[in-house]
């Protein structure tokens, strides 16, 4: 079997298992491809800083440009917009597949991205920003293609799930049950983005754009986090036979009467009570689950762990074998595009309730 090089610009929680990955499962996954992924390198801020994963210190530079120069396919697991960004696109312009996990990223310059990689031939793929290793991305983007998405509706944040849920179990504080959920690994290094609502307003304006053939950006999707949701809250709502959820939302509406209607897309993060039988309010602990209305499907429900290093890592193979499938068939390898869609709305006269 011939080889392709993979690059790897990254080495946390989901960087290190990815390498781990490759490194042991070459063989299996070049008979799957038809071609051997070859780890070549890892491109890292600091070589010396502690890792998850053991893994070889000669695979690690602080050379990211030569790094996918010598490549032939390119994962970025780094996170931030820069300099992710500037080498996502000069991979990208080179022609090579990237596979990317970088919500921020994706959800402030998809567009961008895309476009490079359809000008180049090539794909950009992310089944690892949404969900973690939940299939959401490409189920959409393929088995849904032909069908009318309504509304996507989940939770799409491990760490707010996870501090709801201690919440709503034990009782505990949310400064307790969001330390725990630090210790844990599901926060994100600055937790700010997850308890505030951004890291679920990314997937939700990824995911809009997929399911609505539009794309939109963090900007235009509502957000309100879950700081502000205390014990008492919780409790009330309990007694009252709901549980508090944070859901991101992505749905079609109507806007204006008659001549004027006119449809949109509603994008927005809030913390909303759930009647404890609806089947999201079942989703306890740091997992994620993903509700789709589809006009022909009907209601679909996409569930699993939604972070970690193991579990998002494994969203991030299959993009990556994915990718390398389409070269090998010599396929054109050029990824979902989007076009002008349905514009996005402000929250007035949105309901909110479930
Ligand atoms: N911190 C994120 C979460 C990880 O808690 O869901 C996946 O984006």
């Amino acid at each position: 079997v011939p080889t392709v090089r993979v690059a790897l610009l990254g080495a946390g929680n989901v960087g290190a298992e990815v390498a781990r990955i490759l490194l042991t499962d070459a063989v299996e996954l070049g008979e799957r491809i038809g071609a051997r992924p070859k780890l070549i390198g890892i491109a890292v801020r600091d070589v010396d800083s502690p890792r998850t994963v053991t893994l070889p210190l000669e695979l690690f530079t602080t050379d990211a440009d030569a790094l996918i120069d010598d490549a032939d396919v390119v994962v970025e697991l780094t996170g931030g917009i820069e300099p992710a960004k500037t080498r996502i696109l000069r991979a990208l312009n080179a022609g090579k597949p990237v596979i990317s996990g970088n919500k921020a990223l994706l959800a402030q310059h998809g567009e961008q991205l895309h476009a490079a990689a359809e000008a180049a031939g090539t794909s950009i793929s992310y089944e690892a920003a949404v969900a973690g290793a939940i299939p959401i991305v490409r189920p959409m983007l393929d088995s849904l293609s032909g069908d009318k998405v309504k509304r996507v509706l989940g939770i799409m944040n491990g760490t707010t799930n996870y501090i709801l849920d201690q919440m709503d179990t034990t009782g505990a504080s949310f400064d307790d049950a969001l330390a725990e959920a630090q210790r844990l690994g599901y926060a994100e290094a600055d937790p700010t983005a997850d308890v505030e609502g951004h890291d679920a307003a990314s997937k939700v304006a990824i995911l809009g754009g997929i399911a609505f053939h539009s794309s939109y950006t963090f900007d235009d999707v509502y957000c309100r986090g879950i700081t502000g949701v205390t014990a008492e809250d919780v409790e009330a709502a309990r007694r009252s036979g709901f549980v508090i959820k944070l859901l991101g939302v992505a749905e079609r509406v109507t806007e204006g009467e008659g001549d004027q209607a006119q449809e949109k897309v509603n994008l927005r993060v809030v913390p909303t009570m759930l009647p404890r039988k609806h089947p999201l309010a079942g989703v306890h602990g740091a997992f994620n689950a993903v509700f789709v209305e589809a006009e022909n499907a009907g209601e679909l429900m996409f569930y699993g762990p939604g972070a970690g290093g193991a579990p998002t890592a494994s969203a991030v193979m299959g993009d990556l074998v994915a990718a390398l499938r389409r070269s090998v068939a010599g396929g054109p390898g050029v990824g979902p595009t989007f076009h002008a869609g349905l514009p996005a709305t402000g929250m007035d006269g949105v309901k909110t309730s479930f």
